[in-house]
């Protein structure tokens, strides 16, 4: 696939620990596409986009709203903290940009003051033990939709029943959050009132969403599903418990929306040419010395939620074949190779050494495995000339490896911050 995408339902997944750059990847592919949407996660999840010398943050709007005429879904599987999300609203607008198509689904789960406030206080508690999560809430909040006692979006839309359902759960959460983590309680007036101060704002978004994404595929418009975080910090398949609490991988965005499995075309991975991992949990290619510092000030590996220092690795193809497998890629699109110009040889993990000393090219099924496991690496040639239009030999060849490797085309590939600064392969 290219720059002139035509397949109507297309899903952008992040294949490494998230940050990978997914937002340039859909921020270019938008231009051609008629819906974005989120199908999971939340404000753990943050996009920087530069464009006309503008920064935009955004936490919970699709990075297609930079895009005239194209239309914004916030899916099923999301959760969203309305504070933030009216925040971002506000932002847009006050920077002259319509918010007049975004749309959010009723069912989507809303992030609560006490969902952030049990997030914070069970990490205090785990200390060296914690996950180190974004602290926003995302856990608790898709912990409580498992057991059936979340607060959803569509309950915005009656002041009665959203304020009865809040006095529901602060009977037991302010149990929890005095008892369980001696912090303090939570006050329902306050909470009802704030709630209810951006429920009428949220309202007019409020839409059925699944319905508006079915109609646009009937209608032959083209839509991108874009996932927020990466593979291996998939619930389920990702490296648990250091993972977040929803399913990024591609299989989950027809959930995630409300549209059939059987819609979706095509599935681009996206992978920085290197790895970053922000919180805790093993990282077999993680760089020991000076090239650490190195390439997070190269690559300027810092949190867009957190502001955290990402922990940086040479790129890892044990990992990348897995995110292949998981979610069917069909291609890949590699960001960031710019920031590996700078060095003068550069270590490809391609297999990994497991405690008994057997070797493996597959993602380990066992956690001690994954944990213990040590990278075989192939060193490639730098290339040490600044990456323009076109790709110097040794950077071509660094792709060519890549691609025979994990047995997925590499379609673009990100050279710099600008959003103009990408390569189109295939
Ligand atoms: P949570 O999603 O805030 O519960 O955090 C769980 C884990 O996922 C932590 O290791 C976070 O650092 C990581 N995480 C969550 N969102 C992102 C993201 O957007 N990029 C990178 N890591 C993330």
């Amino acid at each position: 696939m290219g720059q002139d995408a035509t397949v109507p339902a297309t899903v952008i997944v992040g294949a490494q620990w998230g940050d990978e750059g997914k937002g340039k990847i859909v921020d270019l592919l938008a231009r051609e596409s008629d819906v974005v949407c989120r199908y999971q996660g939340g404000p753990n999840a943050g996009h920087t986009i530069v464009t006309d010398g503008e920064t935009y943050k955004l936490h919970h709007i699709p990075s297609g709203i930079l895009s005239p005429g194209t239309a914004c879904v916030i899916g099923a599987g999301c959760v969203i903290d309305p504070e933030t999300f009216v925040g971002e609203l506000d932002e847009l607008e006050a920077r002259g940009l319509s918010t007049a198509d975004i749309h959010v689904s009723g069912n989507a789960h809303l992030i609560m003051p006490w969902h952030v406030a049990i997030d914070r206080a069970s990490e205090r508690r785990l200390g060296r033990l914690q996950i180190g999560t974004t602290r926003r809430g995302i856990g608790p909040a898709y912990a409580d939709k498992a057991s059936r006692l979340g607060i959803r979006v569509q309950d915005l839309l009656d002041a009665k029943i959203l304020r009865q359902k809040i006095e529901t759960a602060l009977a037991e959460k302010n149990v929890w959050l005095e008892r369980v983590y001696g912090a303090p309680p939570l006050d329902l007036d306050e909470c009802a009132e704030r709630l209810e101060r951006v429920a009428q704002r949220l309202r007019p978004y409020v839409a059925d969403t699944s319905l508006l994404v079915d109609t646009a595929l009937r209608e032959g418009k083209r839509v991108l599903l874009e996932g927020a975080q990466g593979t291996l910090l998939d619930l389920d398949h990702g490296t648990y418990p250091f993972v977040t609490s929803s399913n990024p991988v591609a299989a989950a965005a027809a959930t995630g929306v409300g549209i059939g499995p059987t819609r979706i075309d095509e599935v681009v991975g996206v992978s920085k040419a290197y790895v970053t991992r922000v919180g805790e949990g093993p990282f077999p290619t993680e760089i020991e010395g000076p090239d650490q510092e190195r390439m997070r000030e190269l690559g300027g590996e810092y949190g867009t939620t957190t502001g955290r220092e990402r922990r940086c690795g040479w790129l890892d193809l044990v990992a990348l074949r897995y995110a292949a497998r998981v979610n069917g890629l069909t291609s890949l699109a590699l960001t960031k190779l710019d920031v590996l110009s700078h060095f003068e040889r550069i270590p490809v993990c391609v297999r990994y050494r497991l405690p008994d000393g057997e070797e493996t090219r597959e993602f380990p099924a066992h956690q001690s495995d994954f944990h213990h496991a040590e990278p075989v690496f192939e060193v490639l040639d730098g290339w040490e000339e600044p990456i323009g239009d076109r790709l110097p030999r040794a950077a071509r060849e660094y792709v060519d490896f890549v691609e025979d490797q994990i047995v997925v085309p590499v379609s673009l590939v990100g050279t710099g911050q600008a959003r103009e600064a990408i390569v189109a392969l295939h």
